[in-house]
């Protein structure tokens, strides 16, 4: 007789996971269903650290041939790569991370299902045939990437993210088609590691949501650093040969056709809510037009006992929002009133310098008539980023004109990923641009620019 549950989370995601093991911590009997062969979802399988990995990897191949000279670091001979080396390392990475959360199912005596899940009816999921009852069903299934029409991955010449992370040899030239962040991330790597990189955008500008002035500067750095850009251009058709994929351009708003040739073409526009052969549809289940599941402020979704959460919702489609839902569903599930501050949820480009971001952008302030003040201070008078060589970027914080309430913080950076963690906190506790001016920040360190930007709000900066 099979098990009944107070919980079934489908997918073990950063949303199925977390959801899974907090719904375990508050005393409710947890299973979670996962069709891989190992735990973790996209994020730790195929996405976030398999990148970060080789982004960290492919950074210090970077150092050695281009960076530690300056340092006075020198390194006799040419620096060689060993791509097998790299790959295997960050399958130990990932592997390490896949283990570490059966570890902790096991430590938090979350039944681990595997197989594939399906819901047959509110309150019951089949996994691979056998039939389980529960009182909950949270659906955790991710996302998966969006195909362009007349380009056929194969997961070698033409690749998504996932073939993007496994290439045996370094392309000569890859084309990304994409400049978000997994065109711009993975683009990176491969140029470190000496491919030619050209990303094809469909919109004027790099990474579309975020702020413009910080995306102009993230596309002149990474220009700098070689790779190439295609703005304002759509791909229509590829055609494959044993030499390479022969891809047609045309400008976007329509126009002459031209060819542009790559060993390797990445695809990165983006990704979309995944739910085959889940059953929820059949249950009854609510999706928006985009295929997402439709949810309340609860994440309930219209079939009672049925929730969803993370990358199949609506919603940034990033693992620490997943993580952020599967907590407060679960708090919701035991009776708490777990709840997600989407106003705070920051969001991070990999790349070196990083790019961070916070809150609203300039040009949201403007198209909702918000008055506001702007603080900015660039990394080449932070001595710490001296220090490091790695003057590149800015701070920049927009605060609200009357209440100088922090509204919204970018950085492009050293390390703007961890700086960017100060100014989320200050947008949770509500703060002012005053109150991260007024906080004594050590020195010398990078965060100091968080401070100056804070102090630029009201024209006030010191070391400017
Ligand atoms: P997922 O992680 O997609 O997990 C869903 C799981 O459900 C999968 O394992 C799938 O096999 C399983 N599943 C689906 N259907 C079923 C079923 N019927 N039965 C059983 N199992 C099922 N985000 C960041 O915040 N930072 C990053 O640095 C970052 N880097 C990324 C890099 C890449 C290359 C990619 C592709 C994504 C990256 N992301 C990053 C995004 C991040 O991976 C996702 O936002 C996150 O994984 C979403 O979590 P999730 O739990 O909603 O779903
Ligand atoms: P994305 O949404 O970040 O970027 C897609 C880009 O492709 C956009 O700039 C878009 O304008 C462009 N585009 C769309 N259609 C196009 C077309 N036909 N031709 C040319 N360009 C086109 O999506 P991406 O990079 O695929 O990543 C998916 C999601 O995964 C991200 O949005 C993010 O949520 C998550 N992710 C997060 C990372 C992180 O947190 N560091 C890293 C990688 C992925």
């Amino acid at each position: 007789m099979p098990d009944s549950f107070d919980v079934i989370v489908i997918g073990s995601g950063p949303g199925g996971y977390v959801c899974a093991i907090r719904a375990a911590q508050l005393g409710l009997k947890t299973a979670c269903i996962e069709k891989r062969a190992t735990l973790g979802g996209t994020c730790l399988n195929v996405g976030c650290i398999p990148s970060k990995a080789l982004l960290q990897s492919s950074e210090h191949f970077e150092e050695a041939n281009h960076k530690l000279a300056e340092h006075g670091v020198m390194i006799g001979g040419t620096v060689s790569l060993d791509l097998a080396r790299m790959q295997a390392r960050k399958g130990e990475v990932v592997t390490a991370n896949t283990k570490g959360v059966e570890f902790l199912f096991k430590k938090n005596k979350v039944t681990w299902l595997k197989g594939e899940g399906r819901i047959t009816a509110p309150g019951k999921v089949s996994v691979d045939g056998t039939e389980y009852e529960t009182k909950n069903i949270v659906i955790a299934t991710g996302s998966e990437s969006i195909p362009l029409p007349g380009l056929e991955v194969d997961e070698a010449q033409i690749v998504t993210s996932t073939g993007g992370l496994e290439l045996s040899a370094v392309p000569k030239h890859l084309v990304v088609i994409g400049g978000g962040y997994i065109g711009l991330e993975l683009g990176s790597v491969w140029k470190r590691l000496g491919a030619e990189v050209t990303v094809v955008e469909f919109l004027d500008r790099l990474v579309p949501a975020m702020d413009l002035e910080v995306g102009k500067a993230f596309e002149r750095i990474l220009g700098k650093q070689g790779i190439k850009f295609r703005l304002k251009t759509k791909v229509t058709g590829a055609t494959k040969s044993p030499e390479g994929v022969t891809l047609t351009l045309e400008p976007a708003e329509g126009g002459a056709a031209e060819t542009l040739t790559a060993d390797v073409v990445l695809l990165a526009i983006g990704r979309r809510a995944y739910s085959e052969g889940l059953g929820a549809k059949e249950a009854g289940v609510a999706f928006d037009e985009r295929g997402r599941v439709t949810v309340d402020a609860k994440f309930a979704t219209n079939v009672p006992g049925i929730f969803a959460i993370g990358d199949v919702i609506t919603g940034p489609m990033l693992a620490h929002k997943a993580e952020e839902e599967g907590v407060a569903v679960a708090e919701i599930l035991a009776g708490q009133h777990g709840h997600v501050n989407y106003a705070a949820i920051p969001g991070v480009v990999y790349t070196w310098p990083e790019v961070a971001t916070v809150g609203e952008t300039e040009e949201q302030l403007k198209a909702r008539n918000a008055p506001y003040k702007v603080g900015k201070f660039p990394f080449t008078a932070n001595a710490r980023a001296r220090a490091m060589a790695s003057t590149d970027g800015f701070v920049k914080i927009l605060a609200d004109k009357a209440t100088d309430r922090v509204l919204g913080a970018h950085i492009i950076g050293p390390d703007a990923g961890t700086l960017i963690a100060e100014l989320v906190m200050a947008m949770e506790f509500g703060a002012s641009a005053e109150d991260i001016a007024r906080t004594c920040h050590a020195h010398p360190a990078l965060n100091e620019a968080v401070k100056e930007a804070a102090l630029a709000v009201d024209g006030r900066a010191l070391h400017i």
